[in-house]
């Protein structure tokens, strides 16, 4: 095995392992870059297999179509990455709360956890039963990439599911779980105990079915208070990065926390053994270099409202982004959150030929 913090192992084997590279903060010819949600409803190829498909969840549920529009971004843009096309909200629709998305109105749970009988039955779900189909999407996704870029998996953070499970749904206030996690904090500690059990035997099953890097969605730990966040969302994800499989076949497998607005508590993410911190576009990223660069690599962190502006403003910001990170190895460029559906693919197609040219001169 090798030692916590220091893999050594090297994609050799990939043609293009710059960004797996970048997350060990070893040195790349330039910044690799992704974009959150990049296969997505900005896409029309997307928005096309999506009726194919019937609806977002059919997409996500059949391998075949989730490879397809996993692929749509690739054929586009000369991405550094691929990330496999699921949704966070697979593993408590596992657990069987019953997913569902109403129209214009974002997902929804048919049966949240509204009691403390609800929260005494939740369960660990099998990856290999209930969530075959998202395993079965990333060895498909794998052999189509035939080893071109590698793909990225993903799950919820315990704590970001765990809204969405109690709220019933998104929310604006979290008033639901807020309210849990004041009056009755030992249960909410179950649910997030489930949950970081579930994430983490999700995130190694997709390792063992090919992922080549994790990622860790906690989108909404920022709104937590300082002592809640360490309490009910940093500790889980913890436990989560300490169980993930440091290396799969002979190869490092880096894992990313994202914490969106999590830029108050940068060194304690840093220090929960993840390879790299996910920043949206409120921090500074060579403010966050100096705070945590030399313990973990930095993805981010470009507003995704630059790309509604002309590609020579996107040119001078992703200029601005490169700026502030520096010279040297240890930054994957992305957006600070996902890409939204009303961006011009063009649009993302200048934000990727931007960082590939101007970031050569910092390597
Ligand atoms: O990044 C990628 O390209 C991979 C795919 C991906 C999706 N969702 C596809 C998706 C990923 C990584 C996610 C993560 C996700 N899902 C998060 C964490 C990241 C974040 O955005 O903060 C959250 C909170 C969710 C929950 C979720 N799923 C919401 C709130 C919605 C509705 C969003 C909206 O824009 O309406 C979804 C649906 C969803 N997940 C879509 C996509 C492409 C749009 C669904 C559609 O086609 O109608």
């Amino acid at each position: 095995m090798f030692p916590r913090n220091n893999p050594v192992a090297q994609p050799t084997y990939l043609k293009n392992d710059t960004l797996i590279r970048a997350l060990l903060r070893q040195p790349t010819p330039y910044t690799p870059v992704w974009v959150m949600r990049q296969a997505g409803r900005y896409l029309p190829e997307y928005n096309a297999t999506r009726k194919r498909a019937g609806s977002f969840l059919a997409l996500a549920k059949n391998p075949d179509l989730a490879t397809e529009v996993t692929l749509q971004p690739l054929a586009r843009f000369k991405l550094d990455a691929a990330i496999l096309f699921s949704d966070i909200l697979t593993v408590p629709d596992a657990m069987g709360l019953g997913l569902y998305f109403a129209e214009g109105e974002g997902p929804k749970f048919e049966h949240p956890l509204r009691d403390e009988a609800a929260i005494r039955r939740l369960t660990v779900p099998d990856p290999g039963s209930s969530l075959g189909y998202v395993l079965d999407a990333v060895k498909q996704i794998r052999r189509a990439l035939d080893n071109t870029v590698p793909l990225i998996g993903f799950s919820g953070s315990p704590y970001t599911l765990a809204c969405y499970m109690i709220e019933g749904g998104g929310s604006d206030d979290f008033r639901i779980i807020k309210s849990m996690l004041y009056t009755r904090p030992e249960l909410l500690h179950h649910v997030l105990d489930i949950n970081a059990q579930a994430v983490l035997a999700y995130l190694n099953a997709q390792i063992e079915a090919g992922a080549q890097a994790v990622m860790v969605f906690d989108t909404w730990g920022g709104a937590l208070s300082d002592a809640a966040y360490h309490e009910f969302s940093l500790q889980y994800l913890q436990r989560v990065i300490a169980g993930l499989h440091r290396t799969w076949g002979g190869e490092a497998v880096p894992s990313i926390v994202f914490t969106k607005g999590g830029g108050l508590w940068l060194e304690d993410i840093a220090t929960i053994g993840c390879n790299a911190v996910g920043l949206d576009w409120t921090v500074n990223l060579g403010a966050a270099r100096r705070r945590i660069g030399d313990q973990v690599a930095l993805q981010g962190n470009l507003d995704p409202a630059v790309l509604f502006s002309t590609p020579a403003a996107i040119r001078s910001e992703v200029g601005a982004v490169l700026r502030q990170f520096g010279a040297g190895p240890g930054h994957v460029f992305n957006l600070g959150h996902g890409v939204s559906q009303f961006t011009s693919p063009e649009h993302v197609g200048a934000l990727v030929d931007a960082v590939h040219e101007l970031s050569r001169e910092y390597h």
